[in-house]
């Protein structure tokens, strides 16, 4: 359940309060976010289903362009194509919850044209995270927009609370993303089993951040699986969760049935950290080990071959090349993930990226009946 009331119309002094929604075995209503999921796991789709009951759909802006163009059969531009997607979630949404656009930033090229055409199509939230969003204010101005960044450490969070605090800005939120999620994860590779660097072990120091620049929300984020878990760290002093992997095995999630399939089937040895060969990035990304793509990378058997085109970035010659470091294995994930959604005009194997708890989902499901078991409101 959730109030019908708008972001604006919640807007209080500088901050703008993101809905929340009743979870049996909790006295307080809380923030549930499906996290944003690239590329194209997480569109209208998804996000409106979420929103539809109560929660934040976010829609994933990578490679929204090619997945719009998909949608409506004509060619789009980034700006376009955020502006569309978000319009289409919030038509979906039946003007509940609330829609978010998640973005990276160090996916430089599309990062201001997308958050742009998102304003443009009224997004209610703008979630930034792979990278250090300083100057979102900038971009985002006097939008009646929430601002969210996604980080992994209180220091990461004073950092930004200080660079915001020359707009007059906060955060309206936080996602602390510990190390058992999916995707690219904020860690160095060796520091990912350590204790210090668990979500159990961060949240105090993000949560006194929080605390001193105002007392906006912390969510948490990575390996959250169950009702019991939000119910944990909801009593542990968090205000939200948000969940990635739950929501790509439903049927309303972008990701192909292959990829669904493959989660399913999954089990806890099959789960590991990509890193050489993994992300042009350089983050550590989750994998399931026999994705297809994967494997390939494994026998160096593709390199990154640059003509989908979203990971460039200008080197010391000026060129723009791949963002992947020389003397070490990337994979090609533009293609990669694409395939992985069932939209490449090429053919190259698909690469599945999942958070840790992969292996506990065994059915897939819609929306509705996860709302239904995370909130307990199933019988
Ligand atoms: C398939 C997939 C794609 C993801 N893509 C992104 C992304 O594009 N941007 C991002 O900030 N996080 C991304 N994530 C992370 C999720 O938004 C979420 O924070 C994380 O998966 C939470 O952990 P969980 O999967 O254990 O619930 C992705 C996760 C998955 C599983």
């Amino acid at each position: 359940m959730s109030t019908n009331v708008t972001l604006k119309e919640r807007r209080d002094k500088d901050m703008v309060q993101l809905p929340n929604i009743f979870v049996r075995g909790l006295d307080r209503a809380v923030i549930l976010i499906q996290g944003g999921m690239g590329a194209g796991v997480s569109l209208a789709c998804l996000a409106g289903a979420v929103a539809q009951r109560g929660g934040v759909g976010t829609v994933s802006f990578v490679a929204l362009d090619r997945f719009v163009e998909r949608r409506i059969g004509r060619t789009v531009g980034h700006r376009e194509a955020a502006k569309l997607e978000i319009e289409e979630a919030r038509r979906l949404s039946m003007g509940r919850g609330a829609i978010a656009i998640n973005c990276m930033v160090l996916i430089e090229k599309t990062y201001i044209p997308s958050i742009e055409g998102a304003i443009e199509g009224g997004v209610d939230i703008v979630i930034a995270g792979a990278g250090l969003p300083m100057t979102l204010p900038e971009i985002v101005g006097n939008a009646p927009t929430a601002l969210v960044p996604i980080i992994s450490s209180g220091r990461t969070l004073e950092t930004i609370c200080r660079r915001w605090s020359r707009y007059g800005r906060m955060p309206d939120a936080v996602i602390l993303e510990g190390p058992l999620a999916g995707g690219h994860l904020g860690f160095k590779a060796e520091d990912i089993l350590k204790p210090e660097f668990q979500l159990e072990s961060l949240f105090g120091s993000v949560k006194k951040v929080a605390v001193r620049n105002g007392n906006f929300p912390v969510i948490v984020a990575g390996g959250i699986f169950s009702r019991e878990d939000i119910v944990h760290w909801i009593n542990a002093g968090a205000d939200g969760v948000q969940i990635g992997t739950r929501f790509a095995a439903t049927h309303e999630s972008g990701a192909s049935e292959d990829f669904k399939r493959a989660i399913v089937a999954s089990r806890a040895e099959d789960i590991e950290v990509a890193v050489n060969p993994g992300s042009p990035s350089g983050m550590p990304f989750r994998v399931i080990r026999s994705s297809p793509g994967y494997v390939q990378a494994l026998a160096h058997g593709r390199p990154p071959c640059c003509d989908k085109q979203y990971l460039l970035h200008k080197g010391k010659d000026g060129r723009m090349t791949c963002l992947a470091l020389e003397g070490y294995e990337a994979f090609c994930i533009c293609n990669a993930l694409l395939s992985a959604a069932d939209c490449n005009n090429t053919a190259d194997l698909p690469i599945f990226t999942v958070g840790a708890n992969a292996a506990r989902v065994d059915r897939i499901l819609s929306v509705d009946e996860l709302v239904d078991e995370l909130t307990g409101a199933s019988p």
